[in-house]
């Protein structure tokens, strides 16, 4: 599974247990699946209830006696995930790794953004985020655990349509590093992965449809691949990273130091009609 057999241990994560949000969807499930493959259960939350059970009963054959879970839960709900997990406490004896990917993205320039669209991104991401953390923080002050956050490389330098998504990635970055600083010494390692290009993801699909031409940009001549991101995953946090604490894990190709966004700049920035907004209601009728 994701090639993780080739190059680690085959139970470096027994008895270990990982809670992810976002875990039905495309780069977080890889992660999840990476952990399962390698001896840990898990427990994975996503908004929707038929698409999150599925990939559990689905994650729940990697191994013959692995035992994960689907939650339906709004990370934006404190309540819920503090319910969640509750039953993973008790399901499954605890937490050990926390991956933290539950997210929000369209594509809108500032202009086209309202306030409400702003808030639902930060609500999801960053809100999200901190929900997450604080519902599971002290089981993971027991097990002396981790958390991994899912970021990106957009807000290391200006990437149009992105404002929202952005400002959401640069506060989980900090977020995470003042994690790592107040809960490292209760024994809590809090790290940031932040995907490039990934092929094969629905945000990427919907983002960025020419993605022969973004291939062609990575410096090493290619699409990162979610077993790209679940191998990383495996590393920060396997034994291997133990004094890894408050790191960003760039997984990109070396890609944002060359190349920053997936629009024509400027020309679809000064007319944003030129750009066809994929994805979402509004999409719809802006482009
Ligand atoms: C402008 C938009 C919009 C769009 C929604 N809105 N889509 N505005 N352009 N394309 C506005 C709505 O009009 C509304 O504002 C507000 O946003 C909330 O929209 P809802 O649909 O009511 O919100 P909700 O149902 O909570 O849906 C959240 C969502 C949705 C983010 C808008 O699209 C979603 O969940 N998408 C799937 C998740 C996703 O994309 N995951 C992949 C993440 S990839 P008004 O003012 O009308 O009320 C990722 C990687 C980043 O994060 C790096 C990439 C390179």
């Amino acid at each position: 599974m994701h090639g993780v057999e080739k190059i680690f241990q085959p139970d470096i994560f027994k008895n270990k247990v990982v809670f992810c949000t976002g875990g039905a969807g495309t780069i977080c499930r890889g992660q999840v699946e990476a952990l399962v493959a390698l001896g840990a259960n898990a427990t994975i939350v996503g908004r929707n209830k038929e698409k999150t059970e599925k990939a559990a009963a689905e994650m729940s054959k990697i191994r013959h006696d692995a035992k994960v879970i689907g939650l339906s839960v709004d990370v934006r709900n404190y309540e819920s995930l503090a319910a969640a997990v509750k039953t993973t406490v008790e399901q499954l004896g605890g937490i050990d790794i926390l991956i933290c990917g539950a997210a929000g993205n369209f594509l809108a320039t500032i202009e086209q953004l309202s306030p409400n669209a702003f808030k639902t991104v930060m609500d999801i991401d960053v809100l999200g985020s901190f929900n997450t953390f604080k519902a599971a923080s002290d089981e993971l002050i027991k097990s002396k655990g981790q958390v991994i956050f899912v970021s990106a490389t957009l807000h290391y330098r200006g990437v149009p349509y992105q404002g929202h998504v952005s400002a959401a990635k640069a506060a989980i970055d900090s977020l995470s590093q003042v994690i790592a600083i107040e809960y490292g010494p209760k024994g809590v390692r809090s790290n940031i992965i932040a995907p490039g290009p990934i092929a094969g993801t629905e945000g990427m699909d919907r983002l960025s449809p020419n993605q022969d031409a973004t291939a062609k940009s990575v410096p090493v001549g290619r699409m990162g691949t979610i077993s790209d991101i679940a191998l990383s995953t495996v590393y920060l946090c396997s034994d291997a990273a133990s004094f890894v604490n408050g790191a960003v894990v760039v997984v990109d190709g070396g890609s944002w130091h060359v190349t920053s966004t997936f629009v024509n700049y400027p020309e679809d920035v000064i007319n944003p009609k030129v750009f066809k907004v994929a994805g979402t209601k509004k999409s719809k009728s802006s482009s």
